[in-house]
């Protein structure tokens, strides 16, 4: 249940309007935070900020249909409890698309939790948590994900976690017709995030960061004006392997020890959740 309440407090947070479109750099415009997103660098580094008063988020400049999107990110290190990190794709509007990584905070020396999620046509509900390999706010790991018409792959370190493939054939929505952009946010969410919301801020330890680098889209541009992409031209598609990738019997693998190892909720198992039983693609 704690998975459910977590989602729409996140539904709720990502509709906070841009409250001033401010600095523009590289890919990224910051949307939120009053000055406490910070462009370094020449644009390579790109900081969040959280404290009392504000967290912050930035949204990338283009739309995509489709792409291999990397970025690397150092979670907020120490106590990070009450604070979420978000990394995710979304289109606008209430049937909406959106690809999720979520990063919930915890004490120092406790594990982060990954949630992550995929909303197709406006339908969310499909959780699944990890904890990582690794402890994420010692240095950059790089977050992805594949988004093709036959699957979406989310990957840490090259590490595929989690697959959803297009199971249209057998009614389940997939994200395929509506332009994404990217964005990222740091904010507080103490009444939930950690422990189901028993932890809560410790706002002496603010002011909360969060960095990003390295940020790479192979995708496909939307242009709004034309509503076409940069790979409906096909000498440009024929050359992105990612379009048409799918996992191999070792990405197959991969996700398996992640899932055996890592996995702390799956909405695919969560029998409760379900008592008429589970989604279809569960199933496939
Ligand atoms: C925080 O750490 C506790 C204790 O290890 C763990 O149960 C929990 O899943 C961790 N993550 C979050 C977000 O609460
Ligand atoms: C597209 O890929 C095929 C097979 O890989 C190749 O034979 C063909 O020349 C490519 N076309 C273009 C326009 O690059």
């Amino acid at each position: 249940m704690a998975a459910i309440a977590t989602s729409c407090m996140i539904m709720m947070m990502k509709s906070i309007p841009a409250a001033a479109a401010a600095a523009a750099a590289g890919d990224f415009d910051i949307t939120w935070g009053d000055g406490r997103a910070k462009v370094l660098n020449g644009g390579r580094l790109l900081t969040l900020s959280l404290d009392k008063t504000s967290g912050s988020g930035f949204r990338s400049k283009k739309q995509y249909l489709f792409g291999k999107i990397d970025m690397q990110i150092k979670l907020v290190a120490g106590n990070s409890a009450g604070t979420v990190t978000t990394y995710y794709l979304s289109s606008l509007g209430s049937t909406h698309d959106e690809i999720d990584f979520e990063f919930l905070g915890n004490l120092s020396g406790d594990p982060y939790t990954l949630h992550t999620n995929i909303f197709a046509e406006g339908k969310g509900n499909k959780e699944q948590q990890f904890y990582l390999w690794f402890d994420p706010t010692k240095g950059f790991h790089t977050y992805s994900v594949i988004w093709n018409p036959h699957t979406i792959i989310f990957y840490v370190d090259g590490t595929p976690i989690r697959e959803f493939k297009n199971l249209e054939a057998k009614g389940v929505a997939f994200p395929k017709q509506q332009p994404m952009w990217v964005y990222s946010s740091l904010w507080d969410a103490e009444d939930w995030a950690t422990r189901g919301g028993l932890v809560k801020t410790d706002w002496s330890q603010a002011p909360f960061v969060a960095s990003y680098a390295n940020y790479e889209a192979q995708a496909c541009v939307w242009s709004p004006s034309t509503t076409t992409t940069s790979c409906s031209d096909s000498s440009n598609a024929n050359s992105s392997s990612w379009l048409s990738q799918s996992l191999d019997t070792d990405g197959q693998a991969k996700i398996k020890w992640v899932q055996q190892n890592y996995m702390i909720y799956n909405y695919c198992t969560d029998s409760k959740r379900f008592p008429q039983g589970f989604p279809v693609e569960c199933s496939s």
